[in-house]
């Protein structure tokens, strides 16, 4: 693995970066609380991240449940490491805005104080950046050739954009599959991206998984909560082919996204796994030869 940068930059002396642009990604029909935001940050020192690290945040003043100044907040990168525009003096964050009921006062839809910061930044404003943060979940350097499988939720869907990008620049020639779960159609986050970028290259499958939409055909194979479409229904519907990936032993499964979104997707590959008769399940073999890369919060 070539050599990843990490913290670089600490609390005690984080990088100011200016935002240049600040950019809903769903529709405003869903108000507040479906508001994913796209936000480039520019900076003049260094700040050599790549696709799969995280941003660290801090929001500026003092918590008031702690009466101590906030402590730091990790963002997913959503950018190649030389930023959307290319020119290397940038990174793209993708935010959505957070809230929270307080079970100790009581107070229900209290907005989040880091993701309700930065959905709000307006262009010139300054913000304090930590990291790059994680070197785990990352592309190995190998990747040109392997067949990979993304799977995101949500936001979970950041890295990949980058990720994804630049594998197409290094002239990637394995296949890759792209599952996003998503609530509503009119919030696919970057959707015209990916539409464009599997019609360029024909190796790469992009398929949504719309849970508020579209229900689960196979609840009996594939149980999900109220029978919505999610991930692992889109992944089981493409069996023959993830088995044809999974028969390659280098085969790569990135999960990021929800807390939990493993669970319903490891009976899905132990399912795929029995079909291909292997003598253990497909979830423990990934996981056993490292070939099962999770972001999840
Ligand atoms: P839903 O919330 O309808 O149950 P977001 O983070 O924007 O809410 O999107 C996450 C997406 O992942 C939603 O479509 C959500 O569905 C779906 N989801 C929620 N829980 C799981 C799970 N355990 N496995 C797979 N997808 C999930």
């Amino acid at each position: 693995m070539s050599e990843i940068v990490v913290n670089l930059y600490k609390q005690a002396n984080p990088i100011t970066g200016t935002v240049v642009e600040n950019k809903r990604l769903t529709s405003e029909r869903h108000g507040l609380d479906q508001d994913v935001r796209h936000i480039v940050i520019r900076y003049k020192d260094a700040y050599p991240y790549i696709p799969g690290q995280s941003a660290g945040i801090i929001p500026p003043g003092i918590d008031p449940r702690t009466n101590k100044p906030y402590i730091l907040r990790l963002y997913s990168i959503a950018s190649t490491r030389s930023g959307d525009d290319g020119k290397g003096d940038s990174v793209s964050l993708c935010v959505v805005r957070h809230f929270f009921d307080n079970p100790k006062t009581g107070e229900k839809h209290v907005p989040g104080a880091a993701s309700n910061y930065l959905c709000d930044l307006k262009p010139g404003d300054q913000v304090k950046m930590m990291g790059p943060a994680g070197k785990h979940f990352v592309l190995p350097d190998d990747f040109k050739a392997r067949d990979i499988i993304f799977a995101a939720t949500g936001t979970g869907i950041a890295p990949y954009r980058g990720m994804l990008k630049e594998m197409f620049d290094a002239s990637f020639s394995g296949r890759v599959w792209l599952y996003f779960g998503i609530p509503y159609k009119d919030a696919i986050l970057y959707d015209d991206e990916f539409k464009a970028l599997a019609n360029q290259h024909k190796n790469l499958f992009y398929v949504t998984a719309v849970s508020r939409e579209d229900m689960n055909p196979i609840p009996d194979v594939v149980p999900t909560r109220s029978n919505k479409m999610y991930v692992q229904v889109r992944m089981y519907q493409d069996k023959e082919i993830l088995k044809d990936a999974f028969t390659k032993r280098n085969a790569l499964l990135y999960l990021c996204g929800l807390k939990g979104m493993e669970e319903g997707i490891f009976p899905v590959l132990d399912m795929i796994g029995k079909e291909m008769k292997l003598e253990k399940p497909l979830s423990q073999v990934l996981k056993e030869e490292k070939r099962l890369l999770v972001e999840v919060y």
